[in-house]
């Protein structure tokens, strides 16, 4: 990438300033001389959309327009506040616009896709109300599922639950080689739960006052609360649950398919909750692909753990089902952990996802998988610099602020334990331990890191934490390449991480976006 094509379109915010003071500084950019194969631009608007019967629900959401490059690009529907969606093939040079049209800062962060730290919607790039800001780069990931959402530096959580979200899907030529269901029967479902209000307003947590003393760092000076500022504040803390569930952003209803294979690709796009899918009737559930791309070959599970960010693609074939039978995908009980106040539909409780109604039509088109899917390299954990001993990455709570090992988000900082060296690979271990927790009360983390795919290499629970875990861990599908990761209380999870093309400052945090934007995110420094 030549910086010096590039120039400051708008640095009219304090964050911008910021910006420009960091490593990889950047508040716009002019795009480069090369023409894009795909140019789009995403306007991040205020708008109003029907979800219920009655009066429009106030959103913010991205509204998107094809400047160049095929129609199928960009899929805008009706009826939901998630942004358009983005279909993109691997090798495409892609230029996407953004046009901040709210009244606060905001970047885009395109979740799993390996993209210079500029263009990733780290925090210090916020753009400012009015401002803009040029995305530019080579598709570089394989065939997958992946997303965009907001990402300004502590208020991810609420953008993201008015509704600044979208999917965007990568194809390959290997994946185009295999006999999977494609155009309508390959159907993104983005799980999401939120509260609305009698008046049909989706309803976020007051946090002006909590907000306060996030940033502060934790809670000093022993200030005084209103009983609604304290919830307030533990619901941040916590994480925000909604007490209805909505798929694509919208109401769900039930689903026409046909008694024919589908690709459901599975996006968990709620702030904290963490779904345990199932089909009702007790069937096993086919996956093909996780975060990062199709597996090797399949694999079935009871039911599927997918926490907050995850993707996971399932292979459905509706026609073992008969016509007009109920076939429900539901989300199972499990022990997450501590419980949360607060929401009429906890984490962990059992409800239904979606409900599918299975119509009369004739059953032709192929329904097994592959049997080969993609080529999937083995892990190779003796690859890494620090084989056999892992970095540890503790999460940890003091003094009523979430960080890891001790230190919550801080802008531009990367300690040495997170800084790595571009061309190496290393094993990170997360402990969720419960470090500095009350009473020893340890919640499940949903671990991401930023531009990257990684492998899981191993798994270990402590036995106080044993029964709870009983509860998820037939579900949690570590075959494939991830960018997030479910670490449950008491476990270490191990990944095998690259660090390959781009220098700079990038992202790692906790996904329940609560957590992260209460200070369980850091920063790692890729070193040229
Ligand atoms: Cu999808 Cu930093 O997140
Ligand atoms: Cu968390």
């Amino acid at each position: 990438m030549n910086r010096n094509r590039r120039r400051v379109l708008q640095a009219g915010s304090a964050l911008a300033a910021v910006a420009l003071a960091g490593p990889g500084m950047a508040a716009g950019r002019t795009p480069s001389s090369r023409l894009p194969d795909v140019h789009i631009e995403l306007r991040a608007i205020r708008d109003e959309v029907t979800l219920r019967p009655g009066k429009p629900t106030a959103v913010w959401r991205y509204m998107g327009r094809l400047i160049a490059g095929d129609a199928a690009a960009l899929q805008m529907e009706g009826g939901t506040y998630l942004g358009p969606t983005i279909r993109l093939s691997r090798g495409q040079r892609v230029r996407i616009e953004l046009s901040n049209e709210l009244p606060e800062a905001t970047t885009i962060h395109w979740h799993g896709l390996h993209v210079p730290d500029d263009m990733d919607g780290h925090p210090r790039h916020a753009v400012a109300p009015g401002g803009r800001y040029i995305y530019e780069f080579t598709v570089l990931n394989g065939a997958g599922t992946y997303w965009y959402h907001a990402h300004p530096h502590g208020r991810t959580g609420s953008q993201v639950y008015r509704g600044l979200a979208g999917v965007l899907l990568v194809s390959d030529d290997e994946e185009s080689t295999l006999a999977l269901p494609r155009g309508g029967y390959d159907l993104p479902l983005v799980l999401q739960d939120r509260t609305f209000d009698a008046d049909q307003q989706l309803v976020y947590p007051a946090s002006n006052e909590s907000n306060a003393m996030m940033n502060g760092g934790g809670m000093h000076g022993g200030a005084m609360m209103s009983g609604s500022a304290m919830a307030g504040m533990m619901a941040r803390m916590m994480g925000v649950l909604g007490d209805e569930l909505l798929v694509n952003g919208r109401s769900s209803k039930d689903l026409e398919v046909l008694p024919r294979a589908y690709r459901l690709r599975m996006v968990n796009g709620a702030n904290t909750r963490t779904f345990k899918l199932a089909w009702s009737d007790g069937s096993p559930l086919t996956v093909i692909g996780t975060d990062g791309g199709l597996l090797d070959r399949p694999q079935e599970r009871e039911y599927l753990m997918l926490a907050p960010a995850e993707r996971i693609d399932i292979w459905a074939d509706f026609g073992r089902w008969d016509p007009g039978a109920p076939v429900v995908l539901r989300s199972l009980e499990f022990d997450g952990g501590m419980t949360r106040g607060g929401s009429r539909l906890p984490d962990g409780s059992g409800f239904d996802v979606l409900k599918f109604a299975v119509l009369r039509g004739d059953r032709s088109a192929a329904l097994e998988p592959p049997q080969r899917l993609a080529h999937l390299p083995d892990a190779q954990p003796q690859s890494a610099i620090n084989a056999g001993l892992p970095k540890v990455f503790d999460l940890t709570m003091r003094m009523m602020a979430w960080g890891v090992n001790g230190r919550s988000f801080n802008m531009l900082q990367a300690s040495p334990e997170e800084t790595v060296k571009l061309g190496t690979h290393e094993v990170w271990e997360f402990r969720n331990e419960g470090q500095g927790s009350m009473m020893g009360m340890v919640m499940a983390h949903s671990m991401h890191i930023h531009g990257v795919q990684f492998r899981v290499l191993k798994r270990q629970v402590s036995s106080s934490f044993a029964a709870a875990y009983q509860t998820v861990s037939a579900g949690l599908v570590d075959e494939g390449w991830k960018d997030t990761v479910l670490v449950m209380p008491g476990e270490r999870v191990q990944v095998l991480v690259g660090f390959s093309d781009y220098a700079g400052l990038f992202l790692y945090h906790c996904h329940m976006l609560e957590h992260e934007d209460a200070g369980l995110m850091r920063n790692y420094l890729v070193q040229a």
